[in-house]
């Protein structure tokens, strides 16, 4: 089992790859604290685990709110003595998020507050109880969009995206002697509710998508989470400060 005696906490467990996430993290022997701000899907993700024999605990959790977070960390701390992965998953993708010129301020607020704000606040309460074991991995979802320009703008979530990329280097370099390991994962379009919520309604949207891509697909959270998976287990213990793209080489196409 490559992640044998560990704790993860897994943000946005309750549904898309957090979920198939928080499945295969079990299932190689982490125990799993699965996060997320809809208590059902929470629950729901940690039925599943046990169902296959898997130990996880749910956790109703805003990860914009700081009170949450701190109570998050507390209780993974309480029920499993310590922590060794903060995978920081949880991410929105708002409809009407568009170019600066047209995406409201409440909007451009509220995914800076999940997308940007949620990571540090799990990493402020995480980080003490690996550098105090001298051992942890965290791993930040972005996305492939912190890359390249897109002229289907959504400026919020690119610019979330690559605040997530810059703090994942500077948590890398500060905390690496210390013990702790940071790394962000750039998925490109993966099947998921985020995506296919909003691809279902524009299908000229996924054409577009679907044409970049060499590999004709869309990805499958399975294989962002194997990547993850890499990432929490010991296999990647010289694995610092990498920005991880697995997108099908949507980034590498020219024509
Ligand atoms: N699906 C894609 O194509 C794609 C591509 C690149 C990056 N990503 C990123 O991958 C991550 C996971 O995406 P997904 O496609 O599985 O998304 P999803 O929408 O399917 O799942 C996200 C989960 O996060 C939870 N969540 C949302 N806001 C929250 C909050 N404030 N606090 C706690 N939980 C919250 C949701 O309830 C949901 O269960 C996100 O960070 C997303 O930006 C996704």
């Amino acid at each position: 089992m490559r992640l044998k005696d560990k704790v993860s906490v897994i943000t946005g467990a309750g549904g898309g790859m957090g979920r198939v996430a928080a499945l295969r993290f079990a299932a190689e022997g982490s125990r799993v604290v699965v996060a997320d701000n809809q208590a059902a899907a929470a629950e729901e993700t940690v039925r599943q685990v046990r169902a296959v024999g898997g130990e996880a605990v749910p956790v109703t959790v805003d990860i914009s709110k700081e009170a949450d977070v701190k109570a998050m960390i507390d209780m993974a701390i309480r029920k499993y003595g310590r922590l060794d992965v903060l995978y920081n998953n949880a991410g929105i993708m708002p409809e009407d998020d568009h170019s600066v010129l047209d995406t409201p301020v409440e909007v451009w607020d509220a995914v800076m507050a999940v997308n940007v704000r949620g990571v540090y606040l799990a990493c402020k309460y995480a980080i003490p109880h690996m550098v105090e074991r001298h051992s942890g991995s965290i791993i930040n979802v972005s996305s492939f969009v912190a890359l390249l320009g897109c002229s289907v703008p959504q400026d919020a979530y690119t610019a979330s995206k690559g605040a997530v990329v810059a703090l994942t280097r500077s948590l890398a370099v500060q905390f690496a002697p210390q013990g702790v390991r940071t790394n962000a994962i750039l998925p490109g379009p993966v099947e998921t509710p985020l995506l296919m919520d909003w691809l279902v309604k524009d299908e000229k949207a996924k054409q577009l998508r679907l044409a970049r891509n060499p590999t004709g697909r869309f990805g499958k959270p399975d294989e962002v989470v194997s990547l993850a998976l890499y990432l929490a287990s010991d296999e990647s213990a010289w694995t610092n400060g990498a920005s991880l793209v697995i997108d099908g080489g949507i980034s590498v196409n020219y024509f």
